[in-house]
């Protein structure tokens, strides 16, 4: 029913759901508008219709237009939800590209160092996992053609996944009201053949992420406390990523994006067990940016498996 490209794997499910949605509330509003007519027409004023209290039992009919439309709209609320709950979890094994948003722009990295400005390039047919988080105000990632919308919130990790299943050149909105030039934070989603996007990641390579991460670990003094060799009693990063963690409070937490990003800018929300609060916090001394390249640098001493 919808003119928009269907470009990713959700979007023929979303456009199901809408569409039966419309015909659902159509049946309803074309049968109450059809009985107010037809009521107003037989019952008008000098009409002969019967106006005597009717004797017949009517419970058949009360229960069937109570539970026929609850039955209906019970199984929109149930289809919506398990197309919900499939969308909202990503494949956590899909590297992430990093969103940042800003008054009035958004801007990407890929993991490879590759770095844009109110674009996205993406391979085909390959589910993409973004992470995102904004440095002002709230905006709100949002791609009609693939379906898609999340809000992107300060302070805070959001995530939204697709997989694009048409090439081509799509819309990119700020679909959150976040000042003056809100109308003009958009750009553009180019969805390539997956050799076209290796050619492209590989002539925009910059520095590694993680690389730019390994140095600012250093250069911010974090190396100090947290190698294995430097004899402060800090939590080892070593292998953190991915592994759960016990805190000091008893509970337990598992060491993902969202969680490495708040140690760093909130260390005194979530203390590790055994530890005492010394961590400083980050929070207005470094960016988001960079607090994505030292959890690209965690990771990937993660995933090399370093000693
Ligand atoms: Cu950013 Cu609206």
């Amino acid at each position: 029913m919808s003119s928009l490209p269907q470009a990713s794997s959700f979007a023929g499910q979303v456009d199901y759901l809408f569409d039966a949605m419309l015909a659902l509330s159509a049946v309803v509003v074309i049968g109450v508008f059809a009985a107010i007519l037809w009521f107003a027409v037989k019952y008008r004023h000098g009409s002969r219709a019967d106006r005597s209290r009717s004797s017949r039992r009517t419970l058949g009919i009360e229960l069937a237009w109570t539970l026929i439309p609850l039955f209906l709209f019970v199984g929109i609320f149930a289809w919506s939800i398990s197309l919900f709950a499939y969308m909202s979890r990503p494949p956590i094994e899909t590297v992430p590209v990093y969103v940042v948003a800003k008054q009035w722009m958004w801007k990407v990295q890929h993991p490879g160092g590759q770095r844009e400005i109110n674009t996205l390039h993406l391979a085909l047919g390959q589910p993409t996992r973004l992470v995102m988080t904004s440095q002002d105000v709230i905006h709100s990632f949002y791609v009609p053609a693939f379906r898609v919308k999340q809000d992107v919130l300060p302070g805070r990790y959001t995530q939204l996944w697709f997989n694009a299943t048409r090439a081509g050149t799509y819309n990119l909105f700020c679909a959150e009201f976040c000042g003056t030039d809100h109308a003009r934070m958009g750009g553009l989603v180019i969805v390539m053949q997956p050799k076209d996007y290796a050619n492209w990641l590989e002539a925009h390579a910059g520095t590694d992420l993680a690389a730019q991460g390994a140095a600012l670990f250093r250069r911010l003094g974090c190396s100090g406390c947290h190698d294995p060799q430097s004899g402060v009693h800090a939590p080892d990063l070593y292998d953190l990523y991915g592994s759960t963690v016990p805190l000091s409070d008893g509970t337990q937490v598992r060491a993902d994006e969202r969680y490495l990003h708040d140690s760093i800018m909130l260390p005194n929300k979530e203390i590790a067990a055994g530890y005492a609060p010394v961590m400083p916090s980050y929070q207005g001394r470094i960016g988001e940016d960079d607090v994505l390249a030292l959890i690209a640098y965690l990771k990937s001493r993660h995933a090399a498996g370093s000693p």
